[in-house]
């Protein structure tokens, strides 16, 4: 797992003031900027990297993290994966990577890996940085693929990576920091984003109490970025159908933040009082942003 960070070593900086980060020692259990700075790597192989006042947040925790992989690893989400892989690959043939080239491949907030790991496979020698401010998402991620090379850190402070240093960020229904991307997209980078949109997981709003996705998310998105980011061609719509049964739902609903909002309880009786399976809509936009001037 060492050896993972080791591959993505020259894409890292310090998180407190952006200097190279290195190998600090020859049992490689720290990095240490030029400046000085030292973290540790925690033994599951993820390394936290966070500036001097530590996380502001924890993300998700282990029991949504393994509420995703179990709903993940049943593929209902296979057309969102593929849309993102796909994205990605038009990307790095649109910036022209040559094909003996070794991308680096940055998901934020890339949870436990799921889609980073299929995204890698799709691209020959990539090598991938799996980001989350989540401690348990970091032990899946570090194991999720032999390229992923995990990495603890807050999406909305300074990202512990370098200027110009990464082919593609992906962002799949995680926290966008328009700013940073811009910063560390090597020219010709751009940032891919899924984004739930209105009416994913419609057949469930009702019967379960859960909020639909407000309307014009992604075009607040797209407004948010504006002055660092902007979109390369037309957001495009994912949409189908899943069949779901309630064991699906359940893991479903308990990876989303509805499972915070809703008593437990309630939400075990309300998915028993469902039908055994259900046909849901999964619907959102992938969109690509890339630097104003590139
Ligand atoms: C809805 S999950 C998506 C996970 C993954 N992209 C997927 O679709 O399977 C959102 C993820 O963003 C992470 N996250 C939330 N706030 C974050 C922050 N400020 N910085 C980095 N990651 C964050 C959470 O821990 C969680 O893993």
């Amino acid at each position: 797992m060492v050896e993972v960070l080791a591959d993505i070593i020259d894409v890292l900086a310090d998180p407190i003031d952006g200097t190279d980060l290195a190998f600090g020692d020859s049992d490689c259990s720290t990095l240490k900027s030029a400046s000085g700075h030292s973290y540790d790597i925690a033994r599951q192989g993820y390394v936290t990297l966070a500036g001097g006042a530590g996380l502001r947040y924890t993300g998700d925790d282990a029991k949504m993290i393994t509420a995703r992989e179990e709903f993940l690893s049943g593929g209902h989400y296979a057309p969102f994966v593929e849309a993102v892989t796909g994205n990605v690959q038009d990307v790095l043939d649109d910036a022209g990577v040559a094909e003996d080239a070794s991308p680096v491949i940055c998901e934020v907030g890339a949870g436990t890996g799921y889609y980073l790991a299929h995204t890698l496979d799709g691209v020959a020698n990539s090598r991938g940085v799996g980001l989350d401010v989540s401690v348990p998402a970091a032990k899946h991620l570090a194991k999720s693929h032999p390229r992923v090379g995990a990495v603890v850190a807050d999406a909305w402070a300074r990202l512990p990576l370098r200027d110009n240093s990464i082919d593609a960020i992906t962002v799949v229904f995680a926290p966008r920091n328009a700013e940073e991307f811009a910063r560390v997209l090597k020219p010709g980078g751009q940032v891919v984003v899924l984004t739930a949109t209105t009416g994913h997981l419609g057949e469930l709003r009702e019967p379960l109490g859960i909020i639909d996705v407000e309307r014009g998310k992604v075009e607040r998105m797209i407004a948010q970025a504006e002055g660092h980011l902007v979109p390369v061609g037309d957001p495009e719509l994912v949409e189908f159908g899943m069949n779901l049964n309630q064991q699906a739902i359940a893991t479903q609903i308990g990876m989303s933040p509805s499972a915070r909002h809703i008593h437990p309880e309630v939400l075990q009786e309300r998915i028993a009082a469902l039908p055994t399976e259900m046909h849901v809509t999964a619907r959102a936009y992938v969109t690509r942003l890339g630097r104003p001037c590139d």
